[in-house]
């Protein structure tokens, strides 16, 4: 069985030390999809947060936004949230529409790396502070927001790569199909770029077909599909998440082969459904990216509301999962 730890930044220790305090007891409901912000949580002086969630594109970002509402809610913050449904122009809407409300805080998981730089210039002019969770920017200026709350997709892309090595160590060439994530988002380049430092150390590893398949199930079919019918040689799926290696999976058994077998398939974020097929040996190897890391953000949320310095990049413990450890881990899966 593998299992395998991965860094923890030293600096989430500190942020542990922080109290949470006792809940709020509004119940109004949250979440709600479009530009439209929703509340839940707190009383009249609760802390104000506004979230701009990416979408709902994913198991991995259904999680992760209901652990943002829970842990909103249990910490006593009224959360304003929305759902950009995978477009930065509706996030940077939902960042404007937070400004002008004077939220105490602005926390989003950015869409994509480029283009934030004018908006969250109008945050910190009206002084509102920025967390950025889940996904970065490419901003020069590192003064644009406080903090950064999130996974390396880097290290989770060499790993995928390290699982490839080993699993192919006899094979002579191994010809790789790559799945990528939303075309300029942090986690499709560095997934990408950890991935391709490692297999390029050795000529045999060939990514020969490499297309976005937007996170998504359905695109994940689709484009597998397409690259099915190319008539290429697949020894090796790479997908970014699970959700586009479980659309694959159709697309690979539609076409009459094996997943697992006649494919092998490495994919990341390890949602139950991803397990599962993990575990039933239709793909061979999971990367972790946890989406359940959002009481964390509520501890930030209240020391950057305070005034009081944090970390610049607060990272999360993850694993890696085999087909053994998938089914030790499903009955006690949270997401
Ligand atoms: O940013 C994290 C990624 O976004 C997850 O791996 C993916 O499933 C999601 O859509």
């Amino acid at each position: 069985m593998f299992f395998k730890k991965r860094v923890v930044v030293a600096a989430s220790v500190a942020l542990l030390a922080v109290a949470v305090p006792a809940c709020g007891s509004d119940d109004s409901t949250s979440g709600g999809s479009g530009t439209g912000a929703s509340a839940s949580g707190g009383g009249g002086d609760a802390i104000k947060l506004g979230f701009a969630q990416v979408g709902a594109e994913s198991g991995w970002r259904t999680a992760n936004t209901t652990s943002i509402q829970d842990s909103a809610k249990q910490a006593g913050i009224d959360l304003k949230f929305s759902d950009a449904q995978q477009k930065q122009e509706n996030q940077i809407k939902a960042i404007r529409s937070y400004i002008q409300q004077k939220v105490d805080v602005i926390a989003f998981s950015p869409v994509v790396e480029s283009g934030w730089d004018a908006v969250l210039n109008e945050a910190k002019r009206a002084n509102i502070p920025v967390i950025l969770t889940d996904r970065a920017v490419d901003s020069k200026d590192t003064s644009l927001y406080k903090s950064f709350l999130g996974s390396d997709f880097v290290k989770e892309g060499n790993e995928a790569g390290e699982w490839a090595v080993k699993e192919f160590a006899d094979a002579k060439e191994v010809n790789i199909a790559e799945l990528q994530g939303t075309t300029g988002s942090a986690p499709a380049v560095d997934r990408k770029q950890g991935f391709t430092d490692v297999i390029s150390k050795d000529p045999k590893f060939k990514i020969t077909q490499s297309q976005t398949g937007e996170f998504t199930r359905a695109k994940g079919k689709e484009v597998m599909e397409a690259f099915l019918k190319s008539g290429k040689k697949i020894d090796l799926l790479f997908a970014h998440n699970d959700d586009m290696a479980l659309g694959a999976i159709e697309a690979i058994e539609g076409a009459g082969l094996k997943p697992g077998k006649d494919i092998k398939i490495v994919s990341i974020d390890a949602v139950k459904d991803g397990m599962t097929a993990l575990s039933e040996g239709k793909i061979n190897y999971i990367v972790e990216c946890n989406p359940l890391r959002r009481p964390q953000l509520m501890e930030l949320v209240k020391k950057v509301k305070a005034g009081q310095d944090v970390p610049t990049r607060v990272e999360t413990q993850e694993t890696a999962f085999d087909s053994a450890a998938a089914k030790t881990a499903l009955p006690s899966r949270q997401y």
